[in-house]
């Protein structure tokens, strides 16, 4: 592994479905070659399950992914910043890691969450309706949004006298009080929403322990950048969820996309070495928004986590639930709902940050060859390959068709027209033998080796990892002969 990312000093990792692809354990894993781990984008929305050098498990939302290996931190200036998280993180990390924390930069002119921005999060899903975007309620979109308005509170304001930050916060609560009026009239939030003073008051409290983590983050990377200390950019959500390029108005609100490095470090562009893009190798979604090759309907298959957690959480009745199943497919008897529960639970596809279940997708290349084109990656990691393992014949969508035609590969409809394109389904042979936590390609079966290289030939990008199971060690590095 080593060798291959020797002459790439500054990688990028990103998400290439709709988030939850296993970036965690990816970076986990290239970590060992840097110096630094970087987070560009996104806020409390991520969750990325890491591991310690002693096998304790991680979750990191806002800390980047390094933390869990002692390597340096930074929080770049697109990331969005909930201080009491931030310090909730670092409590509960310091504690996982022995009291040893490596060091961490946060950024000055990060925006900074208030609880008016979970409010207005709240109000927007609630004046959406039956369209609502299903966030993971985190405040993302008012926070990205507002900066963008110019009225965005900033993590280094925190150390502004009390009379400034006020005036700071005034402008934004002004902005929003009508709102809260509204909500306060149609019974949408009890109680009454702190002042100025009191949002003052409390960000200000938390002064004294962010003062040591905040720094101008972007000269610091570029005196990394200088010293040639090897930096790894690590991506939240996935271009799917890109406020730009990705399924609008369904996405989170900042940059996903590969690009999103540059503007959220202050890095310059030709500062990135490569790109790694993680596929699932089946595709997963929470929250609205069209998703082409989804096996079952997103509302029924959430609702199936809630009410078969059983399924999930009871080792033997999940064991005879998937053996059961895994005979009526490969009978050719199972409806693609039946497909779905399969690999839900199998998957145990569960969010991270809100434990919501997630809609599994067939393995779907035109998304994956339009997602290759936004983020050009020289390698892709495909995760959980493993699920494939048994399955006799695999449904793979291999063309999108819209009023009858062909798009060509790369095009992708504006969302309001996803929902009239019809997948062209090929079946793929698949194997008998379960190739969980193989870490060698040689020990692949035939047909396996077989699949990945058909994959590969129509997304034209070489597939540098695979991931076969939940472990660092369960992934084969495949290097190019
Ligand atoms: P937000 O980022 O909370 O504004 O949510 C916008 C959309 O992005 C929703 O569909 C969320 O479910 C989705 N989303 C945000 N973060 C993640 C993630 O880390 N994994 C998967 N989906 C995410």
């Amino acid at each position: 592994m080593g060798g291959v990312l020797k002459n790439i000093p500054n990688l990028i990792v990103v998400g290439g479905n709709w988030g939850d692809e296993g970036k965690g354990k990816i970076i986990d894993l290239v970590m060992a070659h840097y110096n630094t781990t970087v987070r560009f984008s996104g806020g409390a929305n991520a969750g990325h399950t890491v591991f310690t050098p002693d096998h304790k498990k991680l979750v990191s939302h806002l800390i980047p992914c390094g933390l869990a290996q002692g390597k340096e931190c930074v929080m770049g200036r697109g990331e969005l910043v909930d201080l009491r998280l931030f310090l909730e993180e670092l409590s509960q990390s310091k504690k996982i890691l022995g009291g040893r924390l490596p060091k961490i930069y946060l950024d000055q002119m990060s925006p900074l969450w208030t609880p008016w921005h979970g409010a207005l999060e709240a109000w927007m899903e609630y004046a959406r309706g039956k369209g609502k975007v299903g966030t993971t309620g985190k405040g993302i979109g008012p926070l990205e949004g507002l900066y963008k308005l110019r009225i965005a509170p900033l993590v280094g304001h925190i150390f502004l006298d009390k009379k400034k930050f006020v005036e700071i916060l005034e402008l934004l609560y002004k902005t929003l009080q009508p709102i809260f009026k509204e909500m306060q009239d149609k019974h949408l939030i009890s109680g009454a929403v702190p002042t100025p003073a009191e949002v003052a008051a409390q960000l200000q409290g938390y002064a004294p322990k962010i003062k040591p983590f905040v720094a101008d983050t972007s000269f610091v990377l570029q005196q990394n950048f200088k010293k040639h200390r090897r930096m790894l950019f690590e991506g939240a959500q996935a271009l799917g969820l890109d406020s730009r390029y990705g399924t609008y108005p369904f996405v989170s609100s900042g940059n996903s996309a590969a690009f999103g490095a540059a503007e959220g470090t202050g890095l310059p562009m030709q500062s990135f070495g490569a790109t790694l893009m993680v596929v699932k190798t089946l595709p997963t979604r929470v929250g609205a928004g069209p998703f082409v090759s989804e096996m079952w309907q997103r509302q029924k298959a959430m609702e199936f986590v809630k009410k078969n957690i059983g399924l999930f959480t009871d080792k033997q009745e999940r064991a005879e639930f998937l053996a059961r199943r895994l005979r009526k497919i490969n009978a050719g008897q199972a409806s693609n709902a039946e497909l779905s529960q399969y690999f839900q639970v199998l998957g145990d596809e569960r969010g991270a940050t809100t434990g919501r279940g997630r809609s599994v997708g067939f393995i779907d290349i035109p998304w994956l060859v339009y997602a290759i084109r936004i983020n050009g990656p020289k390698w892709l990691a495909l995760t959980r390959f493993d699920m494939l393992s048994g399955v006799k014949t695999i449904p793979v969508v291999v063309g999108y068709r819209l009023n009858g035609k062909l798009l060509a590969p790369g095009q992708l409809p504006p969302p309001w027209y996803m929902e009239k394109v019809k997948p062209v389904f090929e079946q793929w042979p698949g194997w008998k033998e379960n190739i969980y936590g193989t870490n060698k390609e040689a020990s692949l079966p035939k047909s396996a080796k077989s699949f990945l290289q058909r994959l590969e030939k129509h997304l034209k990008t070489h597939i540098l990892l695979v991931g076969t199971g939940p472990g660092r060690q369960e992934i084969i590095v495949r290097t190019r002969k």
